[in-house]
């Protein structure tokens, strides 16, 4: 996947995207988060999370670096009232600060090298407002899904169609290289991606160099406690202070 960029990944899978990603139960958390005041969805996409949350009387803003995606955003009923920047959110710069700056959905893990998510936390801490609050939704990763570094995994398989994954995993990158595989009576569609992983504990020490501590750790979006067994997490940073 040599001509692989930041927009490849949106820009393929805009046409499915909204019939292939199950809804959660993201918004009302980030709305109490956010408050009144204003939020940053870092992969705005085609608005699955920001559209409910602007709904909720939130003034959301996104970066995404698909205009095809953000072409769905903007088709949608007030999906055009949201302020959106086509660009790489691994370098974002803007006038305002954000009371909440949040990339869910393991979006943060988009960016492809270490180098490049420690400059993302750089860029958030540079966007925060005192009391803001950067929040990460992401898998933990979990290695023995491979076997000889592959993975295979049937996804939906129903009568007239079946969705794989088909995955290869470089342990030494954390890099995951994936492709949906959508195969229907119309034929073969790809939907590739690429990500770079990172334990909890990793993206903590990235927080530290950006000033940023942890201040919450959930393994759901109800706010259950993160523990030994659980696949996924919301963390929330913090200014650290004192
Ligand atoms: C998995 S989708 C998530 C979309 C939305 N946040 C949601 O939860 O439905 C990831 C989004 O991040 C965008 N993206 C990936 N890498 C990016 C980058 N480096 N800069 C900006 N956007 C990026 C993609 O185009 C895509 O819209």
């Amino acid at each position: 996947m040599d001509d692989y960029t930041a927009a490849t990944y949106g820009d393929r899978i805009a046409e499915v995207y909204d019939r292939m990603i199950p809804s959660s139960a993201v918004v009302q958390p980030l709305a109490r988060l956010a408050g009144s005041g204003r939020a940053l969805e870092l992969g705005i996409g085609t608005g699955r999370v920001a559209l409910p949350l602007a709904a909720c009387g939130v003034d959301v803003h996104g970066i995404d670096a698909s205009e095809a995606m953000v072409e769905r955003l903007r088709a949608k009923p007030d999906g055009s009232a949201i302020p959106v920047t086509i660009g790489d959110f691994a370098d974002f710069r803007m006038d305002v600060g954000f009371d909440l700056i949040f990339a869910v959905f393991n979006t943060f893990f988009m960016l492809l090298t270490q180098e490049r998510q420690v400059r993302c936390f750089a860029r958030a801490a540079e966007h925060l407002t005192a009391d803001g609050v950067f929040l990460i939704e992401a898998f933990v990763p979990d290695l023995t899904r491979y076997v000889r570094g592959q993975n295979v995994n049937v996804t939906t398989l129903e009568t007239d169609m079946a969705l794989l994954d088909l995955t290869r995993h470089d342990a030494a990158g954390q890099r995951v290289t994936l492709q949906h595989v959508l195969i229907t009576g119309a034929g073969t569609r790809l939907y590739p991606a690429q990500l770079r992983y990172a334990w909890p504990s990793e993206l903590d020490l990235m927080a530290r160099l950006a000033g940023l501590r942890l201040r919450e750790r959930w393994s759901d979006w109800n706010g259950a406690p993160f523990t030994s067994s659980s696949t996924n997490h919301i963390s929330l940073y913090e200014f650290a202070r004192g």
